[in-house]
């Protein structure tokens, strides 16, 4: 399988940014261990993390047009402000599921809404970067399921 896993604004910070909320591993810390369990179960991985909005929308169109199965995302803020992704899943029709390190339904209010929640296949919050592992579990029985 060719599964993409994105990151959104201020998760390039990780490990520096809020360690208590978000842990001490970096991003790069995470993608590596993702990458390795992905090899050992035979599925490629690419990874992409931007700032910018548009960034990961240009991305997610180039997903389609080299027909990625499956997208794991943690959208950081745009979660609860982006309209333009949630299109953007829409309108490719990749299936994916929406990861967060922390548990966004014990943080504040404006935390609780996501835009993406309604038409991922799921949603992992509050594990940290075990997060991306479980994802990636979820990715792969769905795909072998068809
Ligand atoms: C986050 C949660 C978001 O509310 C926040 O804006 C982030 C990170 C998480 O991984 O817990 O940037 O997506």
């Amino acid at each position: 399988a060719n599964i993409l896993v994105l990151n959104g604004p201020n998760l390039n910070l990780l490990g520096v940014r809020e360690p208590g909320l978000y842990g001490s591993q970096s991003l790069g810390d995470i993608e590596s261990a993702l990458d390795a369990k992905a090899r050992a179960l035979g599925c490629h991985l690419d990874f992409f993390q931007s700032n910018a909005e548009h960034e990961l929308i240009g991305r997610i169109h180039q997903a389609f047009r080299e027909s990625v199965d499956f997208i794991l995302i943690n959208p950081g803020a745009f979660t609860h402000t982006s309209i333009a992704l949630r299109d953007a899943f829409l309108a490719t029709r990749i299936p994916f599921i929406e990861v967060h390190l922390s548990n966004i339904h014990a943080r504040e209010p404006f935390r609780k809404h996501s835009y993406l929640s309604d038409i991922a296949k799921g949603v992992i919050c509050g594990f940290g970067g075990l997060g991306y592992e479980l994802a990636l579990n979820a990715a792969l029985k769905i795909l072998e399921a068809g």
